[in-house]
């Protein structure tokens, strides 16, 4: 080995074993080596256990030149792999460099790419595992792909680009992949009064705390008609976007253990919120305030509990008095009327019964203390829920970063534990039935057309009325009235409404806003020789297997 150069200059011989140790390998073509990695062409990657989702790299922007990504997909054995392409927009004439394959014990799916065969918006395979190909050669523009995974219990499976206007049902249920968190894409709303039909469906639900983005789930939704405006705030990590008027919106059905459980019976009284410290404030005009614990509660205004010392062992504890089943926590800072800009950034959580030790809180997947994104500034309201819930009479927070100080206002969600109930639990948490043998047949089953529902056959029904209908009144109303905009509105509305179940899976209709300079990935296409020196080849792609 001579040298070898990538774009941003030299690579580091030990940089080459590190990717040799993951899986990279070198292949010889007429006395050239090159280096391949099967993995740089993947992009946001979730999988877990019952489903995920998997995209190219830099999705939705352009895929690089070059580039592979293989997968092996799986779901439990004695179980179906089912497939959803959510989009696919790869540049090829022939699928002959840049391509996606689907390869099963049995057969292969594929290749597609932009425009040779159409493709499948549904595999189900024969099979409990899969391998994802996806293969670039230089092209130059292409978003590339995104798809989703699930195991046979979940036919209902949806892809994460799926939004609330692509179904017109009143009521549905769906079953969302994990990995929906980051798809780039856009929500507005918020669980109470609901999301702008316009948002994507499985990211509003880990807004609105109906399922972890870990996992994936169940989501049951009803459409309603539109209000004026949607709020956007952050919780669990999504941020939504204020929205403006439309015609529906959607709500996640909830099993209703939202109550505020500060609010519910009364506040508490002062001695069950308690905390490590507090800081007693002497202003320049010898004025004292106490930013004692009992100021925490949420809807009490004025000043925020805050803790003398700043230390992620600081803490504020609170006894609900008995055991309660606690789903969710809103939080902010010191408020955005005062002059002061406290808040918690991160904080964990601890729980104990009457006289058992303090016990962490655990995200899903991981052994690990879970930690939750607080505020970002000192006004806003922001929620976090738990999944699964947290059983316990006494919870402490914990911040672990904050700004200028610890100051903290909340409101723990949740409701009492009822005897004997355990229905309570999400149905993500229920143990998926046995009986997994759905009547597919023994064959991989490929869709391609839309699946045809009651949601597509009502659609033409309904736009030739409702156009037919509207313009007439519209015009009509346009010669004779002059509150023109009222009926302009109508038009609009409808016609809006009505043409969305049209490009329900139409992948070129796009309206996601996303920066896509955000991470722009490490340039490695790479010059190199070999030790006979004489075949250099001059501007390399390393992760193409033939130079
Ligand atoms: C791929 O390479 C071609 C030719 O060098 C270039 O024009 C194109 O912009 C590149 N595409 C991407 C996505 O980098
Ligand atoms: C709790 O859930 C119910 C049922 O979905 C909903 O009507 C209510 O607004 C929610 N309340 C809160 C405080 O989130
Ligand atoms: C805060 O800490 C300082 C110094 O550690 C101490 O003197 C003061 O009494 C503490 N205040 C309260 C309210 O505990
Ligand atoms: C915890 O203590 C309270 C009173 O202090 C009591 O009413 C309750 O039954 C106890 N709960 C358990 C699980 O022991
Ligand atoms: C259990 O909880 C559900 C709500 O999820 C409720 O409909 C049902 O009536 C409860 N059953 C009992 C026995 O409390």
């Amino acid at each position: 080995l001579l040298s070898v150069v990538s774009m941003n200059g030299q690579v580091k011989i030990s940089e080459i074993h590190h990717w040799m140790e993951q899986g990279a390998t070198w292949t010889s073509s007429a006395g050239r080596s090159s280096l391949f990695l099967p993995w740089d062409g993947c992009g946001h990657v979730v999988m877990y256990q019952d489903s995920g989702t998997l995209a190219s790299r830099n999705y939705p922007g352009t895929y690089p030149n070059y580039t592979v990504c293989e997968k092996k997909i799986q779901v439990p054995q004695g179980k179906r792999l089912i497939l959803k392409i959510g989009d696919l927009d790869i540049e090829s004439q022939k699928c002959e460099t840049s391509y996606l394959t689907i390869l099963s014990s049995s057969m292969s799916h594929g290749p597609y790419c932009g425009n040779v065969m159409p493709v499948p918006k549904e595999i189900i395979l024969d099979s409990n595992e899969a391998t994802i190909h996806f293969e670039s050669g230089s092209h130059v523009s292409g978003r590339g792909f995104l798809l989703s995974y699930a195991s046979s219990d979940h036919p209902d499976l949806i892809t994460c680009l799926e939004r609330g206007n692509h179904h017109t049902k009143a009521e549905y249920s769906r079953y969302c992949p994990a990995g929906c968190r980051d798809v780039a894409g856009d929500i507005s709303g918020n669980i109470i009064e609901g999301y702008r039909d316009t948002s994507l469906l499985c990211k509003s639900a880990i807004h609105a705390g109906v399922v972890a983005d870990e996992l994936g789930g169940q989501i049951s939704v009803s459409q309603h008609k539109g209000i004026s405006r949607y709020e956007g705030v952050v919780a669990n990590g999504v941020s939504s976007q204020e929205g403006s008027l439309s015609d529906k919106r959607f709500v996640f059905t909830s099993n209703g253990c939202n109550k505020s459980l500060s609010l519910e019976e009364g506040f508490l009284s002062k001695s069950q919120i308690t905390a490590s410290s507090y800081w007693e404030e002497t202003n320049e005009f010898g004025q004292q305030f106490l930013w004692s614990p009992d100021k925490a509660w949420l809807q009490v205004p004025g000043l925020a509990w805050a803790s003398n010392h700043s230390s992620n062992r600081e803490w504020l504890e609170i006894d609900l008095g008995e055991k309660k089943r606690i789903t969710g926590i809103r939080t902010t800072g010191s408020g955005s009327m005062l002059n002061f800009d406290f808040y918690v950034k991160t904080f964990i959580m601890n729980y104990r019964n009457n006289n058992s030790k303090w016990r962490p809180y655990k995200g899903i997947l991981s052994n690990e203390e879970k930690v939750f994104q607080g505020n970002s500034n000192a006004g806003d309201i922001v929620r976090n829920n738990f999944i699964p819930p947290i059983v316990a009479r006494y919870v402490r927070v914990i911040p672990q970063t904050w700004n200028q100080r610890i100051a903290l206002k909340l409101e723990l969600l949740g409701c009492r534990v009822t005897q004997g109930n355990s229905s309570f639990t999400h149905s993500m948490w229920q143990k998926p039935s046995q009986s997994t043998e759905t009547s597919l047949g023994k064959e991989d089953k490929t869709v391609t057309e839309p699946i045809p529902s009651e949601e597509t056959i009502i659609v033409p029904v309904f736009i030739a009325l409702c156009l037919f209908l509207f313009s007439g009144i519209g015009i009509y109303a346009v010669l004779r009235n002059p509150e023109v905009f009222y009926f302009y509105f109508f038009v609009t509305g409808c016609w809006k409404q009505i043409k969305q179940p049209f490009t329900r899976h139409q992948s070129t209709e796009f309206t996601i806003s996303y920066s896509n300079e955000k991470e722009t990935p490490q340039k490695l296409d790479l010059v190199m020789s070999d030790m006979a020196g004489n075949n250099f080849c001059p501007l390399m792609h390393l992760f193409y297997p033939v130079c």
